[in-house]
Formats: C-alpha cells, sequence, structure tokens
C-alpha cells in the first residue's frame, strides 16, 4: 500500500484544518499575571476561581512560629473537614506529610519561610524549604513573610526574592505576606509600600491585611492580586464585612484563618466567607447564611 491511499479524500482533508476559524488568543484572568509561563498559570488557575478570579484560601499555617494556635490545636479533627470549601489551604510541608490526605483535589499553598518563634524577633525568618521539595508535594504556590520596616526587613526580602527566582525555575507561583510588627502603624500608607514593593521584587501574588481608609489604593497600586488576611478574631458580622469590603475594592480573594477556625461553627463560617467572595453576597446575607447553616449541625 502507497502512502498516497491511506490519506483522506482532498476536500475533507480541508474541513478539518477549519483554515476560515483563526485560533483563538485569549488573555489570562488574574491581574499582571497574562505574561506568566504556563505551569505558573496553570497553579494560579488552580488557586484562583477563573470564573470569579478570587479565591478563599484557608490558612492554618499559624503554628510554624506559635505552635498549637487555639482552633488548630488537632488539624486532623478541626481543620480535615473544611477542606472541601476552600479553595486552596494555606499550610505548613509538616502539617502536609503528617495530617492533610494525599487523596484531596485541592491546591495546597506551602509556607515556606520561618526560624523565630514567637518568643523572639520574629522578623528573623530564613526560608525553611526547598523549592525542590514544594515540587515533590505537587504544591499550588509557596508563601513567605516579608517584613517591610522591620528589624530584618532586608534579609526578609532576600528571602523572599530568591524564593521567586527559585520559583521561576520550576513554575511555582509565590505569596509574598505583609507581616506588620507589633508597633507599627497599620494604615493603608504602609500596605501600600509593602505591597507594591513586594510586587515588584517579583511575587506572583501579595497577602496584607484590611484597613478601613484607603484599601482600594493598595490593591489599585499593586499590580499583581492581593488577597486579604484575616487577622485576629473577630463577631462573624464584622468579620464578613471586612472580607466583603475587601473584595468590593478589589482583592481577588481572602487567606484567612482565625475568623474561620476560631469561630464556634467554622464549617458554617467558612461557607459564608465563599458565598461573600464567589458571589458578591452583602455582609447581612452571609451572617444569615452562617447562623443558618449553624443551627443545620
Ligand atoms: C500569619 O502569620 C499566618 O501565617 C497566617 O497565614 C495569616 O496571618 C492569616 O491568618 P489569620 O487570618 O489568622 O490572620
Amino acid at each position: 500500500m502507497t502512502g498516497h491511499a491511506t490519506m483522506p479524500e482532498a476536500d475533507i482533508e480541508g474541513a478539518r484544518y477549519q483554515a476560515d476559524t483563526p485560533q483563538a488568543a485569549p488573555g489570562f484572568f488574574l491581574k499582571g499575571s497574562h505574561q506568566l509561563d504556563w505551569g505558573m498559570k496553570n497553579r494560579l488557575a488552580r488557586t484562583f476561581n477563573p470564573q470569579s478570579g478570587r479565591t478563599v484560601m484557608l490558612a492554618v499555617d499559624h503554628g510554624y512560629f506559635q505552635g498549637p494556635t487555639t482552633g488548630l490545636e488537632r488539624i486532623d479533627l478541626a481543620i480535615v473537614p473544611l477542606i472541601p470549601y476552600c479553595d486552596a489551604l494555606f499550610c505548613t510541608r509538616g502539617i502536609l506529610r503528617s495530617v492533610i490526605p494525599a487523596e484531596s483535589q485541592k491546591p495546597m499553598v506551602l509556607r515556606a519561610s520561618g526560624g523565630p518563634s514567637i518568643l523572639k524577633e520574629l522578623s528573623d525568618e530564613q526560608i525553611a524549604m526547598d523549592m525542590e521539595d514544594a515540587v515533590r508535594l505537587n504544591a499550588a504556590g509557596v508563601g513567605i513573610q516579608v517584613f517591610v520596616g522591620g528589624e530584618f526587613e532586608t534579609r526578609s526580602i532576600h528571602n523572599m526574592t530568591k524564593l521567586i527566582d527559585a520559583g521561576l525555575r520550576v513554575g511555582m507561583p509565590v505569596m509574598g505576606v505583609t507581616a506588620v510588627g507589633t508597633n507599627m502603624v497599620r494604615d493603608a500608607r504602609y500596605f501600600r509600600l509593602a505591597c507594591r514593593m513586594i510586587a515588584e521584587l517579583g511575587a506572583q501574588y501579595v497577602k496584607t491585611y484590611f484597613v478601613d481608609d484607603g484599601f482600594e489604593t493598595v490593591t489599585s497600586s499593586c499590580p499583581v492580586p492581593i488577597v486579604m488576611a484575616g487577622g485576629k478574631k473577630l463577631p462573624e458580622l464584622d468579620a464578613l464585612t471586612m472580607a466583603y469590603n475587601a473584595v468590593q475594592q478589589g482583592a481577588a480573594g481572602v487567606d484567612m484563618g482565625r475568623n474561620i477556625f476560631q469561630s464556634d461553627a467554622p464549617s458554617a463560617m467558612i461557607q459564608a466567607v465563599h458565598a461573600v467572595v464567589h458571589k458578591n453576597m452583602k455582609p447581612k446575607d452571609a451572617l444569615d447564611m452562617f447562623e443558618t447553616l449553624k443551627h443545620q449541625r
């Protein structure tokens, strides 16, 4: 048989090429991420919902410097049941390997800095895991503290840039976290500075705190997505209002911990936060949802 005899008829072959339909050249749904490589984008698209452009990350990494934090004493019992309701989990590699089921389909973002305990100067951090291990663990990203204005500011910046260089080699997004010293002013001016520095130095997204005045200037002056950290435990309505205001003012979601796992109904709370973030549910409606789900337990 000749090669010619196996070819399809010319008119049918032509139809298969659909030459009159140009290949689409789509952009990418996340701010500032459209020129990243495929692996990096794919990891971001697992962490952030491509439909809403937002994420509900559940932060449970607190033990890396403060041990068994209230609500995280038994991650197997308290946190594993919440995993279905988050878009991504932010945890340490120790908890991932020892407690989080490997069957989980959720993206895992890993805490990659550490060193000092709560008993010492917190800005005295180092990179605390190899990028090779993040790849081995099939992580969707890594997170690192940056202490702008802190005692070890320069080192924490260098930690981040080294991690970013390692991440770029393998397509691993780095989340830079604005860590604020206890005696520093938490205002929009400070967070504009810290978030912009983190983005300019190459982080693919930034985690920072909400401020009542001018948060929209923090998000608008940061060229990559911002996720809001929750901070200390608030009454549920206040936490839902903060999450609502953050996403309405340009945040690409939240990375909340204590306001979820220290709630007296964590499962109800994370579902209410999810509705606020992905469906723009108003805070009072989200509180109603929280109360309803809480009483269904
Ligand atoms: C902060 O150091 C921790 O790494 C947490 O990931 C972060 O603070 C978010 O958790 P929370 O909402 O409890 O502040």
